[in-house]
């Protein structure tokens, strides 16, 4: 027993030698000085390495997109490095199929900048900004659920697709030591240039969240960037499924102003899980988008509605209502914003109704 012991103190004596040797080696001898990133054989930048790529490009102005703040399990920083990359990481592998890695597709958070690189970027993700702007109002929608408008103040005017996200800034504040990003869809219409809506719902412990519902207010500066994200509105006759459950609404609100302000004709339903009345975020906006949308059908569904409380509509959840409403044979197309167990069980559905895995869009959020 005392020599188990002793030998798992030295390994870990060791270990912990080895790890403070190179973190020091990082810090002291690991000096990568300046180094130059070509972008798209055009846009040359002069950096200091030592950083992740994701981080140095941000500093220059330069967002990716990234919904876990660097965390490496989004999978959404992704580039292609044609140059000065190094070998790829255990933890880039599992976003990439074998293809994508053979074309250079790295995730640019865990790639560091330690010489000079060449970049391939898509030219409408070197379009996203950086813009501030005010909290113009905060609307609670439910016990956990906010409205936010924030209204920009840079001069700068936002143009985006309805149904794409931004990424919001969390400051450092008390229980946070550090700036984080996190994504968000925008949920007002892409018509309004001068500022953006944003519906958030609160994650315990949290940390964008946490600062969203526990100290932001009305009047306050945030800073934001994008936009981000290839969910939008398809051009085409087809039939509209929208599905969504809790703050999936959001980039679906926006989709329906769009519908609103093109007076788009296509036949339209959009199925909304909650689990209560109260549960249901902006549903007089929904209702009302029924009289000003041209054939747009709005269809909450409850799963935990008590049986007395007089709800006379759909109760389950949204798989039941593609189960019972979607008829087969027919041209559609389905836009769906929810949990990734939610986006799973609804294509299941959706497939059985015989619409094509292309013809299926969605984004999850989590
Ligand atoms: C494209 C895209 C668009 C998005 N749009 C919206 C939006 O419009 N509104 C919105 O509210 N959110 C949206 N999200 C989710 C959002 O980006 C954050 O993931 C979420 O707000 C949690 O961030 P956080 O910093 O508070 O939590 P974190 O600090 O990132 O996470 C804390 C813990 O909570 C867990 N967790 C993270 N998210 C959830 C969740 N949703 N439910 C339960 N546990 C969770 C994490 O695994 C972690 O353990 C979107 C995500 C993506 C990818
Ligand atoms: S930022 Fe999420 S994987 Fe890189």
């Amino acid at each position: 027993m005392a020599e188990i012991v002793q030998t798992v103190l030295i390994i870990t004596g060791i270990s912990g030698s080895l790890a403070l040797v190179l973190t020091l080696a990082n810090l002291y001898i690991a000096n990568y000085g300046e180094c130059k990133i070509v972008i798209n054989n055009d846009k040359e930048l002069v950096v200091d390495g030592g950083s992740s790529l994701l981080s140095t490009l941000n500093e220059q102005e330069l967002f990716l997109p990234s919904a876990c703040g660097g965390k490496g399990t989004c999978g959404l920083c992704t580039c292609k490095i044609l140059e000065g990359g190094g070998p790829v990481l255990p933890t880039e592998t599992p976003f990439f199929t074998k293809d994508e890695l053979a074309d250079n597709m790295r995730l640019s958070c865990q790639v560091k900048v330690k010489q000079d690189m060449k970049l391939s970027i898509p030219e409408d993700l070197l379009n996203a900004r950086k813009y501030e702007a005010v909290v113009e109002f905060i609307k609670d929608e439910t016990k956990t659920i906010k409205l936010l408008r924030f209204k920009i103040t840079d001069g700068q005017e936002v143009d985006f697709k309805a149904g794409q996200y931004v990424q919001l800034l969390a400051p450092p504040y008390p229980g946070n030591p550090e700036s984080v990003y996190r994504a968000y869809s925008v949920a007002s219409s892409a018509k309004e240039k001068n500022a953006i809506e944003l519906i958030i719902g609160y994650v315990e412990e949290g940390l964008v969240t946490t600062y969203v519902h526990q100290h932001l207010s009305e009047g306050d500066e945030v800073s934001f960037n994008g936009p981000f994200g290839d969910f939008y509105l398809r051009d085409s006759d087809a039939e509209i499924i929208l599905v969504a459950i809790g703050t999936g609404i959001a980039p679906i609100r926006s989709i329906l102003y769009q519908m609103k302000d093109e007076q788009i004709q296509r036949k339209a339903t959009f199925f909304f899980g909650a689990r209560t009345q109260k549960d249901l975020v902006c549903a007089e906006e929904m209702y009302a988008f029924e009289k000003s949308i041209p054939n747009f059908h709005f269809r909450p569904v409850l799963s935990r509605e008590p049986d007395d409380s007089g709800w006379e509509g759909d109760r389950g959840r949204v798989t039941d209502s593609i189960q019972t409403y979607i008829e087969e044979g027919i041209d559609q197309e389905a836009y769906m914003c929810g949990s990734p167990v939610m986006i799973e069980s609804a294509v299941i559905e959706l497939k059985k109704k015989k619409i094509p895995e292309e013809r299926i869009f969605y984004d999850e959020f989590g």
